[in-house]
C-alpha cells in the first residue's frame, strides 16, 4: 500500500526497544516522527539514532514523539543501542520498532518492490495528531539525513495547521510567511495587520503569526 501526505498513518501493533506499541494508541493527540533503518550495526544510522536522541527535547517542545524502527530482532537493537550510547554519548531515548518481518516496512511501503534487500528502509514521515500523513522523505543509504530540517518543516507544519499561511522557500521560524491563496488580501490585513505586503495577487507576505 502506498502511503502518501494526506493518507491516515496506517495503525499497527509491535514489540519496540520500550514494550509493546500499539501505534495509534501510542501517539494519541501528539505528532509523531517515524524513520527507519534497513538493519542494525549500519554506519550513518549510527549517527542518525544518536543525533535524534540529542534532539529530544527540541521534539519534546513540540509535543512530537519520535519512534524508529529497523529491520532486525529486538535482541538485536538492545545490543546496537550500546554502540550507539559510546560512540554518541547518549542514549536512545525513544522506541525503536523491531520489524523482522518487515511487516511495519511493508505496510509504509518503505521498501522498494525491486529492491533486492532492505536498503531502501530509510524512510521519514511525519504524522499529525490526526493520524494523517503530513509530510513523507525516502533517503539513500549513503546520505546522512539532516534532522535540523525535519525539526524545521515540523515548525512550519505546525504553524500551518494553526494559521491560514504557507512558508516560502528556506524559511526559518521567525521570518515572514506567505498568506494563504484562500484568503483575500482585505482580510488578511484584518487578521494579521498592516504588516501584510501585496507583491503579486497571489504572493502575499505577513510577519509570522504568533
Ligand atoms: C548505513 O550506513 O546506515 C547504511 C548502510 C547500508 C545500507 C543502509 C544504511
Amino acid at each position: 500500500m502506498t502511503v502518501r501526505i494526506g493518507d491516515e498513518a496506517p495503525d499497527f501493533t509491535a514489540d519496540t526497544t520500550q514494550g509493546r506499541v500499539h501505534f495509534h494508541d501510542w501517539k494519541k493527540g501528539s505528532w509523531t516522527i517515524l524513520f527507519s533503518h534497513p538493519r542494525d550495526f549500519t554506519p550513518v544510522c549510527t549517527t542518525e539514532l544518536g543525533t535524534v536522541a540529542k534532539m529530544m527535547p527540541e521534539f519534546v517542545a513540540r509535543n512530537t514523539k519520535v519512534i524508529g524502527l529497523s529491520v532486525d530482532p529486538l535482541e538485536s537493537h538492545h545490543t546496537w543501542e550500546k554502540d550507539i550510547g559510546e560512540v554518541m554519548g547518549t542514549a536512545v531515548n525513544f522506541p525503536m520498532i523491531a520489524d523482522p518481518n518487515r511487516a511495519v516496512a511493508m505496510l509504509y511501503d518503505m521498501i522498494h518492490p525491486n529492491a533486492s534487500d532492505t536498503a531502501t528502509v530509510r524512510s521519514v514521515f511525519i504524522i499529525g495528531p490526526d493520524n494523517k500523513v503530513k509530510l513523507s522523505l525516502t533517503y539513500p543509504a549513503s546520505a546522512g539525513r539532516n534532522f535540523d530540517e525535519i525539526l524545521r518543516v515540523l515548525d512550519a507544519l505546525q504553524l500551518t495547521a494553526k494559521f491560514p499561511v504557507a512558508t516560502p522557500a528556506n524559511w526559518r521560524p521567525g521570518q515572514d510567511v506567505i498568506v494563504a491563496l484562500s484568503m483575500s488580501t482585505e482580510d488578511a490585513r484584518k487578521t494579521f495587520g498592516d504588516g501584510v505586503k501585496e507583491l503579486k495577487p497571489y504572493l502575499r507576505t505577513t510577519p509570522q503569526p504568533k
